[in-house]
């Protein structure tokens, strides 16, 4: 089992030379404590502004902390690395390769053999339901089936930690809930832990085990709240059933109080 750990962590970004506003010296995070460890689904939640991708980029290795650690397994992250898998909002999928390049690109990087990765590839597309969709050039391919080979190539290199910045905030409604359940089943699967960014309180206490409150300005996790409905959500339980539940109402009312609670944008 591996732990994906923030400690003490603050980031303030560097003034930009020339244009020193009078926040540029502001916090954008501050005080960060927080543990995932493999298997886990936890979500972050936040206003917009208050930090939730500067964090995951932190997590990411693409940027570096002010002050504080982020480990795995003990180990300070120095940089990007394999064990850890990106997935962002918009689709950052490579054009010039169709859906099976672009999932073996990973492993390409890795040094494994052309036939091995295709193989890979392919049983990854299968996992997400694009078995059939390895031929064709990612403008064929529509926004929901775009995410699910950006989810298969994050899956490819086998990381220990998912990092996912809102990846179904461009689909519709329908789509973006069964792709919920697909993601779901998919790190379940795999194993890894994962960190998932969302503006949607019902898509973060459908699938994570524990949702975080990101309060800005600067950035601090204000609240945590335990949901495990993913289990049932896992066990078939179908998710409009889950979220007529009084539990789940419960719930998700406590999260909207907190969320509205916070300080305005506006007002900062
Ligand atoms: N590279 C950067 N350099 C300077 N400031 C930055 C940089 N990236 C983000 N910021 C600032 O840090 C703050 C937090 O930004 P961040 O993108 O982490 O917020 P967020 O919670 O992901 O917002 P959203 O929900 O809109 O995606 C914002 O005030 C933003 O302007
Ligand atoms: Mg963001």
């Amino acid at each position: 089992m591996s732990v994906l750990s923030f400690r003490d962590v603050s980031l303030r970004y560097p003034p930009r030379a020339g244009l020193r506003a009078a926040n540029d010296d502001r916090f954008v995070l501050n005080g960060i404590n927080l543990q995932v460890a493999s298997h886990e689904l936890i979500a972050i939640i936040g206003r917009s502004g208050s930090g939730k991708t500067s964090l995951l980029n932190l997590a990411a290795g693409f940027i570096a902390p002010t002050s504080g650690t982020i480990a795995v397994d003990d180990v300070p992250i120095q940089g990007p690395g394999a064990d850890r898998a990106v997935v962002f909002q918009d689709d950052a999928l490579y054009p010039w390769l169709n859906a099976r390049d672009n999932v073996a690109f990973p492993l390409k990087l890795n040094g494994v053999s052309r036939a091995a990765r295709h193989e890979r590839a392919q049983q990854l597309l299968e996992l997400v339901g694009l078995g059939d969709a390895g031929e064709r050039h990612i403008w064929e391919l529509s926004g929901g089936m775009r995410q699910r080979v950006g989810i298969a190539r994050a899956l490819a290199a086998e990381p220990r930690f998912l990092l996912l910045d809102e990846p179904l905030g461009a689909l519709d409604a329908l789509t973006r809930s069964r792709m919920q359940e697909l993601l779901l089943r998919v790190q379940h699967r795999s194993g890894a832990g994962a960190v998932l960014i969302t503006h949607s309180i019902d898509e973060a206490l459908i699938l994570a085990s524990r949702v975080l409150v990101l309060s800005p300005h600067p950035g601090r996790l204000t609240a945590e709240i335990e949901a495990g409905f993913s289990a049932e959500v896992l066990a078939g339980t179908p998710t409009e059933k889950i979220k007529a539940s009084p539990s789940f109402k419960r719930l998700h009312d406590a999260l909207t109080s907190l969320i509205h609670s916070l300080p305005n944008e506006a007002a900062a």
